[in-house]
């Protein structure tokens, strides 16, 4: 028996993390039991457990998807967290992990600085040299305007890129701390901050807008214990000193140009040689700039995987690196260039007729420049990231060794969760490639691409990829810093959600109508709380997030009775389902066939029974029965508006089915007759989909939950367009935005809005985990506590395999399929209890050797081995 996986806040042993309601999660794994008995929670100061300061008791109700001990944080400290299980077969396990704690909300006695040189927008290097005497437990926190890289003596500070993040500064700058004692030595020390613009001071997302704030810079704090005393060591001010930095220009979407004359020898130590450095300016930035500092909530952003490129020569000459992936990240060049040299390199995703090819990154340059101080050395962008898969190289000499070159690909680090093999190459690669759109897609904040002049969090795409990237990874954390991002956005448009979040500024500033509130983007409000809840079943985060939810129905209700109050959404202009293929009448419309006041007044109806869903769960009475009685209203209006008495839907389209099915719209008795014309649609359509953003994550799964799990099949294996096979065979690594982005001869399609890294149709992931492999979470007892095991009908695979760590333990589902028959095994963890649905089994069946009725089947932790022969 083992404990792992043990996490605060949904983060492992984080330092300096928000820790608002502190809440533990772990995993027991038991061979023996099934059950926990109890389970006890103590929290120490020491890693002995000496000097307790919390014991729970062992308790029968202590639940390892969320535990809050009743304990008061002070800043800075580490405390030691470890809890003891048994289980019902007598047997006992302990665990330990660790959390410190950050600033809480200690007054900051720091001052903003920024350089003294310039308009205070550009990169500089700051320092502060201090001396130690004794000291222990030292940390470091930073709060900064801009893009930052931290280091003591020489050493960066953490291994941590791309700080501090992406959140909606405007409303709450984060700041984060790190333990930086090991780096500190008796005498003199220094700390140094590189800063940058980052996402901050880049302007994001084109011409409407401004950055969040014109003056970049940092404030910073060094706290140590000094003979047991927690004391301030040094504070950023007037006294730190400043120097112009190496990088000259530095922006988001424009790259980097770094010249390495103006490197700093030893910059960051005590023996750097400061004659020209000058004193910091001091500032205050107006509450318009930045928001109130707060401990961080994202997850860190790490350097997760290094990949070395061949080196191709174009049929136009230009020398190109091909990493074979499209990444997200850096590019690593060792420089040989003589001094004074300069040499660039610019990226891209395809190539066209065998030459580089970025016209589909529009206005972003996603460029790199670099002048050589003639020193031998590796280098790298700072303050930026690109979207690519190919690089093309200027400067460099005819023959370049491609092992001076290699790409970092940078995400979020999130535990990796979920995986799904078959015995299909393809569909493999289907999983890969949505699996890499995650990757690319998640650094701090879930945007729609990574490449082009947007990478911005773009809810609607957040909110229908949101199940398929909880299967993958642990998002808990990441998501929750989403949404509190999203909720402090909330309140500029009274309850209303922005596009992205966080909000791009011109929005910010100008609240227009436009700027907020579409149907299926601004619900991701009440869609992520619910399935951040569905997967991980900790209630405390949805508490924390159910003011979202209940803001978002609060401005559909408002906009409902401003229009009379039918219990319809007929107002606005929606995105609704972008990109489907069906505008008949404009094909060259990025606006779907579907009728978008449908759309709203079905998610309308969605977002009023999730927001029911958690009143209910939250123990919200009042506002349960106010969603209940709102819920009836919007569904009958959708029903008069939409349908005839007889079930006849008004808009005929894959997306108008799929939504009604897939999120009970419309009476039982509507079912067969909505899933027929579906399926006539599908199949007149040559036996393809027509569906973009918002039909696209639940055609599938409408087709498979009503008894149609062949055409869904058919759908995922077609190999001509449109399909994700389609892509695949024209070498996607990633999935694109478009059904076609490219054609069928490999020509870019477009370049008005055409990424080849748009996570949205890798939405049909979901739908693998959970009907072709079978995995369903209980909404009832959530985070995995209870499943449903269903596969659909096999077929088209001999071998299906997937798994799952949950936040109950590792679930494994296998089945092959011989002919006709089935051979199913599955594992269920410790404390689990999954219900077992066979398709197309007959009334008995061979479970682990013995015959048992196929129905009613439900099984407790453990592994299962059936089969049986598929009936007709
Ligand atoms: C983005 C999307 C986004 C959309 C809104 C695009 O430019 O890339 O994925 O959801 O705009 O319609």
């Amino acid at each position: 028996m083992n404990i792992t996986r043990m996490k605060a806040n949904h983060l492992t042993t984080p330092i300096g993390c928000d820790l608002t309601d502190l809440t533990f999660s772990w995993v027991t794994e038991s061979s023996a039991g099934r059950t926990q008995r109890t389970a006890r929670i103590e929290i120490a100061r020491d890693p002995t457990f000496t000097n307790l300061v919390f014991d729970s008791g062992a308790k029968s109700d202590i639940d390892s998807l969320g535990y809050q001990p009743a304990i008061t944080l002070v800043p800075r400290t580490r405390l030691h967290w470890r809890v003891t299980v048994k289980n019902d077969a007598g047997e006992t396990a302990t665990g330990s992990s660790w959390f410190e704690t950050g600033k809480l909300d200690e007054p900051w006695q720091a001052k903003w600085v920024t350089a003294p040189f310039g308009d205070g927008s550009s990169p500089f290097l700051v320092r502060k040299t201090f001396t130690l005497e004794q000291f222990s437990d030292v940390h470091v926190t930073c709060a900064v305007l801009g893009a930052y890289e931290i280091e003591v003596n020489g050493k960066p500070a953490t291994d941590e890129v791309l700080l501090p993040g992406y959140h909606s500064y405007t409303k709450q700058i984060h700041a984060q701390t790190f333990n930086i004692t090991p780096l500190l030595r008796k005498g003199e020390n220094t700390i140094g901050l590189h800063i940058g613009w980052g996402w901050y001071r880049s302007i994001l997302g084109g011409s409407m807008t401004a950055p969040f704030g014109k003056t970049i810079g940092c404030r910073c704090e060094v706290h140590g214990r000094i003979e047991e005393r927690d004391v301030l060591i040094v504070a950023s001010e007037a006294s730190w000193q400043c120097a112009p930095s190496p990088v000259i220009k530095s922006d988001i979407y424009y790259g980097e140009d770094y010249d390495a004359r103006r490197e700093i020898p030893a910059w960051s130590m005590p023996s750097c040689r400061t004659g020209e450095w000058e004193p910091a300016h001091e500032f205050m930035p107006t509450a318009h700039d930045a928001g109130p500092i707060h401990d961080r909530l994202s997850p860190p952003i790490r350097i997760q995987e290094t990949l070395n490129p061949t080196v191709i020569k174009t049929p136009s000459g230009e020398t190109v690196l091909d990493f074979k992936q499209n990444l997200t990240g850096w590019v690593e060049i060792i420089n040989r260039a003589p001094a004074d040299a300069t040499w660039r390199f610019q990226v891209g995703e395809i190539l066209q007729q065998g030459n580089f090819y970025r016209d589909n990154l529009r206005a972003a340059e996603a460029q790199y420049t670099y002048t050589s101080n003639g020193k031998v050395c590796s280098v790298r962008p700072h303050f930026t990231f690109y979207g690519f898969r190919y690089v093309k190289l200027e400067g460099f000499p005819e023959n370049v060794n491609p092992a001076d070159f290699k790409a970092y690909v940078i995400h979020t680090e999130l535990e990796r969760t979920g995986t799904i093999k078959t015995n299909n190459h393809k569909v493999n690669q289907i999983f890969r490639n949505a699996l890499w759109g995650q990757k690319g897609n998640f650094l701090d904040v879930p945007t729609d691409c990574p490449q082009r002049d947007e990478r911005l969090g773009w809810t609607g795409d957040a909110q229908v990829f949101s199940g398929t990237a909880c299967f993958n990874m642990d998002c808990a954390a990441f998501y929750h810093k989403y949404m509190n991002d999203l909720m402090l956005e909330q309140t500029i448009y009274n309850g209303g959600v922005p596009h992205t979040v966080p909000a791009r500024t011109g929005w910010l500033r100008n609240p227009t109508p436009d700027a907020h509130s579409r149907c299926a983007w601004a619900d991701a409000a009440t869609v992520i709380p619910w399935t951040v809840y569905t997967f991980y079943g900790d209630t405390t985060l949805l508490r924390r997030q159910y003011p979202a939810m209940k803001a978002w129905v609060g401005w559909l209700q408002r906009q409902d009775d401003e229009n009379g109050s039918q219990g319809l959404w007929a107002t606005g202009t929606h995105f609704a389902d972008w990109l489907a293929l069906d505008n008949y009448k404009n094909p060259e419309s990025s606006f779907g066939g579907t009728d978008q006041y449908y759309v709203a007044t079905a998610y309308y109806a969605i977002s009023v029974e999730l927001a029911l869903k958690a009143a209910k769960t939250l123990g919200k009475k009042s506002d349960a029965t106010h969603y209940t009685a709102l819920l009836k209203k919007v569904k009958a209006a959708f029903l008069k508006e939409y349908f005839t008495p007889a079930g006849r839907c008004a808009v005929d389209t894959q997306t108008a089915y799929a939504l009604a099915l897939h999120f009970n719209l419309v009476p039982e008795t509507f079912r067969s007759r909505l899933i027929q014309t579906l399926a006539q649609k599908i199949e007149n359509n040559d036996g393809a989909l027509s569906t973009g953003f918002v039909g696209t994550p639940i055609l599938c799964r409408a087709l498979s939950d009503n008894g149609r799990s062949d055409l869904a099949f058919a759908l995922l294996l077609r190999e001509k367009y449109p399909s994700w096979i389609y892509e695949i065979n024209l070498g996607a690594t990633t999935i694109w935005e478009r059904w076609n982005s490219l054609l069928e001869d490999g020509t870019c399609s477009g370049t008005g809005m055409n990424s080849m890294n748009h996570y949205a149709y890798g939405s049909i992931v979901e739908w693998m985990y959970r009907n072709l492999c079978g995995l369903r979470p209980h909404e009832d007892a959530p985070g995995f506590r209870k499943v449903r095991i269903q596969p659909d009908r096999p077929r088209d695979f001999t071998n299906v395999h997937m798994s799952f760590a949950s936040p109950v333990g590792e679930y494994i589902i296998d089945w092959e399929l011989k002919g006709k028959t089935f051979a199913l095994t599955c594992q269920i963890p410790f404390n689990a209890e999954a219900e077992l649905i066979l398709p197309d089994a007959p009334k008995t069946v061979e479970m682990n050797g013995q015959l048992c009725a196929s129905e009613n089947l439900v099984l407790k932790t453990g592994k299962f081995t059936l089969s049986y022969d598929l009936l007709d």
